[in-house]
């Protein structure tokens, strides 16, 4: 194996503009760690977050001056090419996915932890595979948070982006009748999925006072007491995203649901997403039939910068993918 590769890497918090194509060493697996040839890498509206250090609050986790790893890309599917020490569970050869927190996959080789590989079903492409760690795995969550079940009316709010048109198609593989908003450009993509499209642009006063059991709230920015009046008795709203302050991000907001929520029937929850390779697996035994993930572009790998800017502007429709190496 060669000792240098390719990988994209930014020199200090900014804009897409800033991350460029450079050598790197090809970094070394350690104890209970792999080092993986990547194939695909998925983006998200969280690689531009850590991209920028926006907001302020995730500097201390990601690195005060610039990010600690220098390569962004969290969503991956590739190949193991070699084990660090202490790994057993996985094999050179083996074909997974993997959410790297700290980002490492906008290159030709990524190391891991072996606990949270889960493997790459063949008939799954790596492109597909690569949209579900975070995306897929964050809208599952939501619906295990919302508890919403068959038969069940749940509302997607900002539905088109990578987590919504997960929340959309796993609301409705739980049998619930799926409502969701978009922009008007979007509203044929979100109807394929399944979703009862709502316009955006209507205001939520106009939607039925108790008519969900259930709101993902994706990108609205609504009023929470606007969003609490939708559902109804017993159901709930759970926080899933969008903008906040430059300092503090979404947590103002979230400590208000949490407020609202005391001793009330209809709650309010936030929810932190967690990898968990069971949720992967369970996400990609889907993927080979009934879950289909929206790509909206494919970028070769010498354009993911171009990819970067794309999911920075923030309108990504489904998801946007980097191939890496086929
Ligand atoms: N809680 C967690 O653990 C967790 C985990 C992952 C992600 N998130 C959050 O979830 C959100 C979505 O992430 P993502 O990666 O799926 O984002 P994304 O793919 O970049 O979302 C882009 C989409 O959002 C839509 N959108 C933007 N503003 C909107 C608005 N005001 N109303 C309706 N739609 C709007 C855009 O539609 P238009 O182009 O039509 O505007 C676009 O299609 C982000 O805020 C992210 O930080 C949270």
């Amino acid at each position: 194996m060669t000792a240098t590769m390719s990988a994209w890497v930014q020199d200090g918090y900014g804009p897409a503009s800033g991350v460029r194509l450079a050598e790197r060493a090809v970094p070394e697996p350690g104890q209970g760690e792999v080092l993986l040839r990547v194939h695909a890498t998925a983006l998200n509206s969280g690689d531009v977050r850590i991209m920028r250090g926006d907001p302020l609050l995730v500097r201390p986790v990601f690195g005060l001056r610039r990010p600690r790893n220098p390569v962004r890309g969290m969503d991956v599917a590739g190949t193991v090419v070699a084990r660090g020490s202490d790994v057993d569970i996985v094999r050179v050869g083996d074909d997974v996915v993997v959410e790297l927190p700290g980002g490492g996959g906008l290159a030709e080789y990524a190391v891991a932890p072996a606990a949270r590989l889960a493997a790459r079903p063949p008939s799954v492409s790596t492109s597909d595979a690569a949209t579900l760690p975070i995306a897929a795995g964050t809208a599952w969550q939501a619906l295990v948070a919302a508890e919403v079940g068959d038969g069940q009316r749940v509302l997607v709010l900002g539905a088109s982006g990578g987590v919504g048109t997960f929340a959309v198609q796993l609301a409705g593989l739980r049998g619930a009748d799926v409502h969701a908003t978009c922009s008007a450009r979007n509203r044929v993509s979100l109807e394929a999925l399944g979703a009862t499209v709502v316009d955006r642009e209507a205001p939520l006063t106009a939607l039925p006072a108790g008519g969900y059991d259930a709101v993902i709230e994706i990108a609205s920015g609504a009023p929470l007491r606007g969003l609490r009046r939708l559902v109804r008795d017993g159901g709930s709203v759970v926080l899933v995203g969008g903008d906040g302050g430059r300092v503090l991000g979404p947590v103002p907001r979230m400590l208000r649901g949490a407020l609202l929520s005391i001793g009330a029937r209809r709650r309010i929850r936030s929810l932190t997403a967690k990898t968990r390779p069971e949720i992967l697996t369970a996400l990609l035994d889907l993927a080979a039939g009934r879950l289909h993930p929206l790509i909206e572009r494919e970028y070769a790998f010498a354009d993911a910068g171009d990819a970067l800017a794309h999911v920075e502007a923030g309108h990504t429709v489904g998801k946007v993918v980097v191939r890496v190496a086929e």
